[in-house]
């Protein structure tokens, strides 16, 4: 399959048509970037990982009954994907405080939430992605009463499989953020990515950060984290 028109590049990634309408190819970068772009940088060999990383959990996700985009790896960096049109909506759970929530609440950084936290933000950039709730999304139209509960559903089963699933390989999943799309046939599916980019993961025993946080907050080790992570997931460490 060959990479035709380039349709968008985002911070991460770049995505293209193929020669079949309801295929694309997603095309992971090293480009890394933070706090909305302010902050940039690259991370030597981060495509190829959140590549591996992503297509790891879509395939483990889809085991448990999670329509995902994920057709096939073509490569270290690129992956041939359903055609879908992403909803505007960043779905982000939390099992731990950190990051915004802990800002935004007054928590301390590790404090655990006694039920996940399912939050929904608007997906756009010139506005720093602010947080929505039910009542914008149906004014705005960003999404139907039925595309929310499904996908409120699929996010809170989502975080139950990759919590137990990471729990056994010694690493807590302490949020995560998600995006869905439509495809022209109108099936809702995980799309983007699950990565060290897009999740915050901690080592279980020493809290060590193993994702973009290294990056974010200049904690050195940050290629070294990524590697780890991908080595624990595919059995190799
Ligand atoms: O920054 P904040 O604490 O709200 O992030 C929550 C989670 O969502 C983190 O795992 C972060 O990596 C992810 N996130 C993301 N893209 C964004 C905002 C948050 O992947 N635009």
């Amino acid at each position: 399959m060959q990479k035709r028109t380039m349709l968008y590049e985002g911070k991460a990634k770049r995505l293209y048509e193929t020669d079949d309408k309801d295929l694309y190819i997603v095309s992971y970068k090293d480009d890394a970037t933070a706090f909305n772009g302010k902050k940039r940088g690259s991370i030597l060999g981060k495509g190829a990982i959140n590549n591996k990383v992503t297509n790891h959990m879509m395939q483990l996700l889809e085991g448990e009954g999670i329509p995902t985009h994920f057709v096939t790896q073509l490569s270290e960096t690129d992956t041939l994907v359903k055609a879908v049109t992403i909803i505007p909506l960043e779905v982000i759970v939390r099992n731990i405080a950190a990051g915004s929530l802990s800002s935004r609440l007054g928590l301390e950084e590790g404090v655990h939430l006694a039920t996940p936290v399912l939050e929904f933000c608007y997906k756009r950039d010139d506005l720093d992605d602010p947080m929505v709730n039910m009542y914008h999304i149906k004014a705005l139209s960003l999404a139907t009463d039925e595309q929310v509960q499904q996908i409120t559903s699929y996010a809170l089963r989502i975080n139950e499989v990759l919590c137990s699933y990471l729990r056994d390989l010694g690493i807590t999943l302490v949020d995560f953020k998600l995006e869905f799309g439509m495809t022209s046939s109108g099936q809702l599916l995980l799309s983007d990515e699950i990565s060290p980019d897009t999740c915050r993961f901690w080592d279980t025993k020493t809290n060590k950060k193993l994702d973009k946080d290294r990056f974010r907050r200049d904690l050195g080790d940050v290629e070294a984290a990524y590697q780890e992570l991908l080595s624990r997931l595919m059995g190799d460490a």
